[in-house]
């Protein structure tokens, strides 16, 4: 398949999905990097219903650092270049992000839709409620909405359905340029999304450290860091 590096053109509609790299240079460490977040933890005993039921306080104290560690990162230059062209594209624009982290939030990216859920959100497994979350759920598990002591962390574990599905599988069926940055394509169904677009006619990017599990799906892929090649394609799609 021919590789395209150069500019593309300038599209009416996009979808863009991030994961874990285009966290890693504030300081996040990514899940299957050599700094690995699942290093020293399995994920089937920190990122499954299994888990959770088999020991809580091991998983909420797992999520409550990780909650925690946010206060220390910032955003980065490809997060807030995502929120320039937030702001200023005018097309339709949808930006799916794996990462549990409130980096695109702070950035100030709007059209923005967390699939595997938040870090800085809780939800109740008796009245089914997410709120917004802070502090440490190993000792505040109490629900402010029914009172129940039954928080969970509000994350899409593993064998559970990502948020928003529908919303997804539309944007991405309506797009005429699919963006996908910092993600190793491990884990479906994110890492289907570039086959969905392909298949309705939308041009694929592919913007990562490495060529991902997916790399042969996308038309064109530019290999580097988040923080030098996300500002590029965004200039290059507000015309510079
Ligand atoms: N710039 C761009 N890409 C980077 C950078 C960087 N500075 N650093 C790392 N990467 C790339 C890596 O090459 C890798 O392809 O980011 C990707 C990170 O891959 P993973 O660690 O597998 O993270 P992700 O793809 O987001 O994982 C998907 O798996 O564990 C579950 O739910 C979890 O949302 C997560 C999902």
């Amino acid at each position: 398949m021919a590789r395209q590096t150069g500019a593309m053109p300038r599209p009416a509609s996009i979808v863009i999905l991030t994961g874990a790299g285009i966290s890693a240079e504030s300081g996040v460490p990514t899940f299957r990097g050599p700094d690995g977040l699942w290093e020293g933890h399995r994920v089937e005993d920190v990122a499954t219903p299994e888990a959770f039921a088999r020991d809580p306080h091991t998983v909420l104290r797992f999520y409550d650092l990780r909650r925690a560690a946010l206060a220390t990162v910032e955003p980065n230059a490809a997060h807030r270049a995502l929120a320039r062209l937030d702001a200023e594209f005018e097309g339709e624009l949808l930006l799916v992000t794996q990462n549990v982290d409130d980096l695109h939030d702070r950035a100030g990216s709007r059209r923005l839709l967390h699939m595997h859920g938040e870090l800085k959100r809780s939800l109740c497994a008796a009245c089914g409620e997410s709120r917004p979350f802070e502090g440490d759920m190993l000792t505040n598990r109490s629900c402010r909405g029914c009172g129940a002591s039954a928080l969970r962390p509000d994350i899409v574990w593993f064998g559970e359905m990502p948020y928003e599905m529908d919303r997804i599988e539309r944007a991405l069926a309506g797009c005429d340029l699919f963006v996908s940055i910092g993600t190793s394509g491990a884990v479906y169904p994110a890492a289907g999304f570039v086959r969905t677009a392909r298949a309705c006619g939308a041009a694929t990017l592919e913007l990562n450290l490495e060529p991902s599990a997916g790399t042969a799906w996308f038309y064109a892929a530019r290999h580097g860091p988040a923080s030098v090649l996300v500002p590029a394609w965004v200039d290059e799609v507000l015309g510079g």
